[in-house]
């Protein structure tokens, strides 16, 4: 796992004019500048349609990170001065590719950079393959130093083009050299389950079938499409977060501990959790999409009504789905995932619950009386986690309650570091343990292209609402419930 100081190079970014970069990417590298993690001499290299010379790119640039509040004007006109600069590449011909290369080669030439280049795929999931073609045909895929390559989600639509992806990056690059971003691993609180679980004998020891009666993970989403309608409609909640964000974390809840912590370890048993879970049906799923409601209080749209969408769109705001892993840890422990935008919050948390008592001594005034033991880790926000367990009411009746101890991150150490900046960071120090494997993101396609060839009906629900009332019965029919609040 490499460590250190990562080497100066130029980080490429195609879609540089895009929402990704000037909401995210930018930010990230100007706060890196200014603290000295981003190499001296490094340059960045913003690549899109747009006819533009670098002066005009750097406006754009100081107008997003203002927005941004990134730093104070001075700093932020000196860091797109001296860091920035633009090719305009019109299309993905030879010839636009011929002149990208001679104009990375020209600006490392004239900035003393020795040849280590990150390209960034800012884009939406049709301009990959044409964009990774053209870096391997004009040859810049090969440098005088190391070669990296960052590839944004969604990776392809369904399993076989995502295999095709695959195959088109191996013509080009070797599996190490490719990034593929899910930013959900780049959150403190996501790489911290493997803390949580693997340095804490304790919770390690419980952690499987004998104790666990049942884990839900939730991702829940008060905001709606936000003018990505385009994006959306052709995604769903099931491209946009179930196949990657919801089954990341799944993987990392119920994988086995790695043999060590290299990036291969660890993959490795991330895989081995997907190819274990038992195939999916139809009865298995709920696809949901929200009709008008509220949020936060105030009336909103359905999703019909958004911008850019169909109004008799098919598009499911909502998934909820049940799933069993078939294994020696986790054999008959049910897992409900749900995930939805117009929910009542914001709000990604991963519940475990335990087995109850084989004995009930005790009158509990707890509301979930058979099994009030669980573990609730809040990814998102309040990061953090709770314990909620008996405890007896003070008093001669011997009356038990549930109640919770809790941990929270802001307490113990402030605000949390964006995860953008921790994947960045790893991309540029070469180490891939926090991005996603080739057959880990086919793995997962192959999990969902079932339900993806046939998509179960829809259900609606109100926005503003836990989803439709029929996702409840995913966990009835399974004698569990789900924990809406925890
Ligand atoms: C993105 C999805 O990957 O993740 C969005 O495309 C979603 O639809 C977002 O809103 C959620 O990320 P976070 O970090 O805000 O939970």
């Amino acid at each position: 796992m490499p460590s250190g100081v990562p080497d100066p190079h130029l980080f490429v970014v195609f879609g540089g004019t895009g929402d990704l970069m000037q909401r995210k990417l930018l930010p990230v590298l100007y706060r890196l500048r200014a603290s000295g993690r981003l190499p001296a001499g490094s340059l960045v290299l913003g690549v899109a349609r747009r006819p533009m010379n670098d002066t005009a790119f750097r406006t754009l640039a100081e107008k997003a990170l203002a927005e941004t509040k990134a730093g104070s004007p001075e700093d932020i006109a000196s860091f797109c001065n001296s860091t920035l600069f633009y090719q305009s590449t019109p299309d993905a011909s030879s010839s636009s590719f011929a002149a990208l290369k001679q104009r990375i080669e020209s600006v490392e030439r004239d900035h003393g950079l020795t040849g280590n280049r990150i390209f960034y795929l800012a884009l939406p999931l049709g301009a990959f393959a044409p964009t990774i073609s053209g870096l391997g045909e004009s040859g810049l895929h090969q440098a005088p130093g190391w070669v990296r390559l960052v590839i944004e989600k969604p990776f392809g639509r369904d399993l076989a083009s995502a295999q095709q992806l695959n195959r088109l990056l191996h013509r080009y690059f070797e599996e190490k050299q490719v990034f593929r971003i899910d930013h959900y691993l780049g959150k403190e609180t996501v790489q911290n389950l493997l803390v949580f679980r693997f340095a804490n004998m304790f919770i390690e020891s419980l952690w499987n079938r004998d104790h666990i009666d049942h884990v839900t993970i939730t991702v829940a989403e008060s905001l709606g499409v936000e003018g990505r309608g385009q994006y959306y409609e052709s995604s769903g909640a099931l491209r946009d977060m179930v196949q990657n964000h919801v089954t990341q974390l799944l993987t990392l809840i119920a994988m086995e501990p790695p043999a060590t912590r290299d990036e291969d370890s660890i993959r490795n048993e991330k895989v081995k959790v997907l190819q274990s879970i038992v195939r999916l049906s139809e009865g298995d799923v709920v696809r949901g999409q929200y009709v008008a409601g509220t949020s936060d209080g105030a009336p909103v749209v359905s999703y019909r009504e958004e911008p850019g969408i169909d109004p008799r769109s098919d598009t499911e705001t909502f998934v909820a789905l049940r799933l069993k892993i078939a294994n020696w840890r986790w054999q008959d422990v049910p897992f409900f995932l749900r995930t939805g935008k117009r929910l009542p919050a914001k709000m990604t948390r991963v519940i475990l619950t335990f087995k109850a008592p084989p004995v009930s001594f005790f009158q509990t005034a707890s509301e979930y009386h058979s099994n009030p033991d669980r573990i609730s880790i809040l990814i998102q926000p309040d990061e953090g986690f709770e314990l909620a367990f008996e405890v007896k009411v003070p008093g001669r009746e011997m009356r038990v309650e549930t109640h919770r101890m809790r941990f929270q991150y802001a307490d113990a150490f402030g605000e949390l570091p964006d995860g953008y900046e921790t994947l960045l960071v790893d991309v540029m120090l070469g180490d891939p343990t926090l991005f996603v494997r080739a057959d880990e993101v086919e793995e997962s396609w192959r999990l969902y292209d079932p339900l993806l060839r046939s998509p179960p009906p829809l259900a609606f629900y109100p926005a503003g609402t836990w989803g439709p009332e029929v996702a409840q019965k995913l966990a009835l029919d399974w004698g569990q419930r789900w924990y809406y609040s925890a």
